[in-house]
């Protein structure tokens, strides 16, 4: 495993994006909806980096059935999902890719009455996207590879690790 981000840079880095979504929305509530499972640890850190009235709901999206870069179909599990009507939604994501997840969710998230809809990402791959979405909030750009780690994972392993790696 090449270590590509390191535990320290990452906490920095969310710091970081926390005081930037807590500035943005002023002291109004927010409804955090995060996208299972990715994104649980950036959840985590990030929720207590942001001072303001705060929600948080999660949901299910699956497009990788295990292999590296096949992406099917998209899987939408929203039983966890909020009311998220006449609220502001910051959908969150480990990783945007291909740019269809989060594509569809803020479609999801509007069609549900969401008041606004903003992204955030803690990873964006290079040369990768295929739809059009330029993410509100974003960790870190990086080069076209598989990452694990930090939440991210291959065939769920790895998601435990401190540190974003690149598997060999
Ligand atoms: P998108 O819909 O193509 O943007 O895919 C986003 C989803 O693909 C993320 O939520 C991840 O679950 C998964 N994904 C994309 N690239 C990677 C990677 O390098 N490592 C682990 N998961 C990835
Ligand atoms: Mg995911």
């Amino acid at each position: 495993m090449q270590v590509l981000i390191t535990e320290e840079q990452i906490r920095d880095r969310v710091k970081v994006l926390g005081a930037q979504i807590e500035a943005d929305y002023q002291g109004k509530p927010l409804t955090i909806v995060a996208v299972l499972t990715g994104s649980l640890i950036v959840l985590a850190d990030l929720i207590r980096q942001i001072g303001l009235p705060l929600r948080v709901a999660l949901l299910q999206a699956s497009s990788y059935t295990g292999a590296t870069t096949t992406a099917g179909a998209l899987i939408l599990n929203e039983s966890f999902a909020p009311d998220v009507a006449g609220r502001d939604v910051l959908l969150l994501d480990d990783i945007l890719d291909t740019g269809r997840t989060l594509a569809t969710l803020v479609d999801r998230m509007r069609d549900r009455g969401a008041r606004s809809v903003r992204t955030a990402v803690l990873l964006r791959k290079l040369g990768r996207q295929e739809v059009h979405l330029e993410p509100d909030y974003c960790g870190f750009t990086i080069p076209d590879a598989f990452v694990v780690g930090y939440g991210l994972d291959y065939d769920d392993d790895y998601r435990h690790l401190p540190y974003i790696g690149v598997l060999e």
